[in-house]
């Protein structure tokens, strides 16, 4: 895509957001400001995003004890775009880059990012819904307006710290490598980087949205043998048997529990159980899916405030119980080279993309992700008219 700025720099942008004035109310288009990159910040021009269940439960599941969430806000962290211009200091982006915007930022310098053993940055979750200095870089009707995990790709534009942003292939097609800033990389690496599936195993995916799909692709990559699907929502099967699923189960076609059906099934549990729904219960199940000696349980889903119940003695005979975070991926690396990848058709994604609308029907997309309608809808946030129908790939 080729996209030139003329007089932006340094600029107040002013364009459109989909603005989440209180919890648990629908999103609203409104027209907001978009103040100038500072010091290792970047501004973007958002082209595409997708909604997250994350997004979803920040919205419209207010539970007891979550962390503190401060509103107004923009949400929307999975999404790519085109770099518009960067601050003072900024040396590894120029307007006119393609770049992918990453919740989970990658310093290059802490101790966790120079260690090989975790994904885990340091500058990770150490401010809520505002960028280094405290504040946000939108507003709207001369309010602050906070960012979501320090994205915020619900707006046209929005500006990122440059530790937490991947210069991507200036070939990708950003309407499709979007769904590598979280739901797609996340389950992906589940499989891959985090569970470490080997070859011939036997391997179950416990909820088959869009990171369940992308673990279930991710054990195929690795030459699982036996990939079972498991999900309350039988549609979701056909994809699954696309992505490389090998049969699929609905756990509640039957009256003994999801856990006992995949132990009998399996002679005695599976290698690895992935956890891509959310739910403690569910957790526990995956954890109680595995075999004796060698099961490796890895919870994808996010919970914030939840605990797990955990039988001691399944882990005293021989299991791992682990979780990922952005699928263990180091976010700028990994994006790049999943992106490579999607280019060299290693990876699929076109897949993942179930819907396509424009950025003023994004609550339509919510819905649809909450009713198990949709995988993820692609926002397309310059677009003025929605193509009329549904994608059927
Ligand atoms: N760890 C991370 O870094 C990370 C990143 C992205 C998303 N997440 C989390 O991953 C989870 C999945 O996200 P998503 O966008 O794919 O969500 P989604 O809503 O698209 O998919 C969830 C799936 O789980 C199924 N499900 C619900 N209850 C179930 C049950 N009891 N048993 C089996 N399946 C059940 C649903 O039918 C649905 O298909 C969410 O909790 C999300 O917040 C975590
Ligand atoms: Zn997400
Ligand atoms: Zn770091």
């Amino acid at each position: 895509m080729e996209t030139t700025f003329t007089g932006t720099e340094g600029q107040v942008i002013r364009c459109k957001a989909a603005v989440a004035w209180e919890a648990g109310k629908p999103l609203s288009i409104e027209d907001v400001e978009v103040a100038p990159p500072k010091a290792h910040e970047v501004r973007i021009k958002v082209v595409a995003t997708g909604v997250c269940h994350t997004d979803w439960e920040y919205l419209y599941e207010n539970k007891k004890g979550m962390r503190f969430r401060p509103f107004p806000l923009v949400l929307g962290h999975e999404a790519a775009g085109i770099v518009e211009s960067v601050g003072p200091q900024v040396t590894k982006f120029a307007a006119g880059d393609q770049v992918i915007p990453l919740f989970l930022p990658q310093c290059q310098e802490c101790d966790r990012c120079l260690s090989p053993k975790t994904n885990l940055c340091k500058r990770a979750k150490t401010q809520v819904g505002v960028l280094a200095d405290g504040t946000s870089r939108i507003s709207c009707k001369r309010q602050q307006i906070y960012q979501f995990l320090g994205v915020s790709s619900f707006s046209q534009y929005t500006v990122v710290p440059d530790t937490s942003l991947a210069k991507i292939n200036s070939n990708a097609p950003l309407d499709k490598v979007f769904l590598l800033g979280c739901g797609v990389s996340t389950g992906y690496g589940a499989a891959l980087k985090t569970g470490k599936v080997e070859r011939d195993s036997v391997c179950a995916v416990f909820g088959l949205g869009a990171v369940g799909l992308a673990a279930v692709m991710g054990c195929k990559a690795a030459g699982a043998k036996t990939i079972i699907g498991v999900d309350v929502n039988p549609n979701k099967f056909e994809k699954a048997i696309m992505l490389g699923a090998t049969e699929c189960v609905n756990p509640n076609d039957d009256s003994k529990s999801i856990q006992e059906v995949l132990v009998e099934k399996t002679n005695g549990g599976v290698d690895y159980a992935l956890e891509c729904v959310g739910s403690p219960v569910v957790m526990s199940a995956a954890l109680e899916s595995t075999t004796d000696a060698w099961g490796v349980c890895v919870i994808a889903g996010w919970t914030e405030t939840e605990s797990m119940s955990v039988v001691v003695e399944k882990l005293l005979m021989g299991r791992t119980l682990t979780g990922t975070y952005f699928g263990g991926w180091k976010s700028v690396e990994g994006v790049f080279k999943l992106v490579e990848d999607y280019m060299e058709k290693k990876l699929k994604l076109d897949e993942f993309i179930t819907h396509d609308l424009p950025l003023n029907q994004i609550n339509q997309a919510f819905e649809t992700l909450k009713s198990g309608t949709s995988i993820r809808t692609l926002i397309r946030l310059w677009e003025k008219e929605a193509p009329a129908e549904e994608v059927t790939s």
